[in-house]
């Protein structure tokens, strides 16, 4: 499964870069809001920084101005991935974002049945919002499970990118079901590393080492 980092913070980016386990990024109007940042500005330097796909979504909704906006996001980079929402008009702009070579990722996906209008249309990605769902109750790792079937039984290539996800459960549902991606906040992605007993074990090895006075270099 590949990690996306879901942020617009550069420095997180580039310190979860470092670490080569970063396979791309994804920013939504909110995450650029929270940046207090150039929107273009800032997914021009996300998109040096890595390699992988760097999602920017336009922020009209209708198909018009959607269309002008996937164009101009579009030419920032080789590398991004212009993200429109799960709708009507969202699908007409897929569709013919595909159609000149664009990436696409269809965002705001709560159903299988969105799921499979948008792998139709040809998406690149398919987001469905894990966290969103649990929070009002129902279980987002299911809707997950379904677009997996549904992908698996036609063959669709669109890859399943797990999105708002809140915990290190998320992560491993998704990665059990077989999501192709994850999208998870940095604080999220730097916490899959940690286990007490890991740091446990590490203490006492670091010990037990030292007691035998030897030295590897
Ligand atoms: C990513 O593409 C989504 O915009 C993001 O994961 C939404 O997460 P949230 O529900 O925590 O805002």
């Amino acid at each position: 499964m590949k990690f996306f980092v879901d942020t617009a913070e550069v420095d997180e980016i580039r310190a979860l870069n470092e670490t080569g386990m970063l396979d791309g990024v994804t920013t939504n109007p909110s995450l650029i809001a929270k940046s207090g940042r150039d929107f273009k500005e800032a997914v021009a330097e996300i998109c040096e920084v890595v390699d992988g796909p760097v999602s920017a979504e336009v922020a009209a909704t209708d198909y018009e101005t959607m269309s002008k906006e996937a164009k101009v996001l579009a030419k920032i980079a080789d590398n991004i991935a212009v993200k429109v929402p799960l709708t009507v008009d969202g699908l007409k702009v897929c569709r013919e974002l595909r159609a000149q070579g664009t990436m696409v990722n269809v965002t705001l996906c709560f159903s299988a049945n969105q799921a499979l209008l948008a792998a139709k249309a040809g998406a690149s990605f398919i987001s469905p919002f894990i966290g969103r769902l649990d929070d009002i109750n129902l279980e987002g790792s299911d809707l997950i499970a379904d677009i997996r079937t549904i992908y698996d039984n036609f063959d669709f290539d669109t890859e399943i990118l797990a999105a708002s996800i809140r915990s290190v459960n998320h992560v491993s549902q998704a990665a059990l079901i077989g999501a192709d991606v994850a999208t998870v906040p940095s604080s999220v992605l730097w916490k899959l590393y940690e286990h007490p007993l890991t740091d446990k074990g590490l203490a006492a090895f670091v010990k037990d080492w030292k007691s035998t006075g030897q030295s590897i270099l």
